[in-house]
């Protein structure tokens, strides 16, 4: 009877080290970042700077351009372009239906503008794509993440100690 209890005692252990594990290596989902933050948001007259420094980018996020393709476009360029709002010789034509996504596969700073005189109106953006799983030290909200983690534990140990107890109880 004790022996089979030490040996559902470990099986919590096992288990709650599993927990650990796995929520620390399950990371986080691909976000798709809608440009602008609405549907049809790459547009005059937005703030894209305002919008993108409420966002954090990931390597391997996306962010999804929705806009009038008759009028906007959508062209990956380097800073000086961004800066200039240059449209010519630009790296990627992102623009195919004017809805449109983009993979931030690297982490560097990706810069986008409309053609056609757009980007004076307004049609700039800057992101500056960080990698998925930051160092631990130094980071809050990683720290809040595995605090969070221990509680998690903390309730599975719970459950699982009871439903081990309902066993012992049972049998
Ligand atoms: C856009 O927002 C940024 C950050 O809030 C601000 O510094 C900038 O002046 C704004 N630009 C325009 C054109 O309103
Ligand atoms: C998007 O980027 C991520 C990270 O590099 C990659 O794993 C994924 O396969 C890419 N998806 C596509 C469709 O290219
Ligand atoms: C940026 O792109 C423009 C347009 O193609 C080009 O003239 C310029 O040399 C590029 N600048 C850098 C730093 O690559
Ligand atoms: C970008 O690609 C779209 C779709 O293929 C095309 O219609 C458009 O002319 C291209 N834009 C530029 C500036 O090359
Ligand atoms: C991008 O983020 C990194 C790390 O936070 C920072 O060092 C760098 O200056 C940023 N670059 C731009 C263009 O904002």
């Amino acid at each position: 009877m004790l022996g089979s209890g030490e040996k559902l005692a470990m099986v919590v252990a096992v288990l709650g080290v599993l927990v650990v594990m796995g929520s620390g290596v399950e990371g986080r989902e691909p976000t798709l970042h809608r440009v602008g933050g609405g549907k049809n948001t790459w547009a005059p007259n937005v703030n894209f700077t305002e919008w993108s420094s409420h966002e954090h980018f990931h390597v391997g996020d996306w962010l999804y351009f929705g806009f009038d393709k008759t009028q906007y476009n959508v062209l990956e360029v380097n800073k000086t372009s961004y800066d200039k709002c240059i449209d010519t010789g630009f790296i990627t034509n992102v623009t195919k239906g004017g809805r449109d996504v983009f993979n931030l596969t690297e982490a560097k700073p990706y810069y986008f503008i409309s053609g056609r005189g757009y980007c004076f109106s307004g049609m700039k953006l800057a992101v500056n794509v960080t990698v998925t799983l930051p160092p631990p030290s130094g980071d809050p909200p990683k720290k809040g993440g595995s605090f969070c983690s221990v509680g998690g534990v903390s309730r599975w140990t719970i459950l699982l100690s009871l439903l081990a107890a309902t066993f012992l109880f049972c049998s």
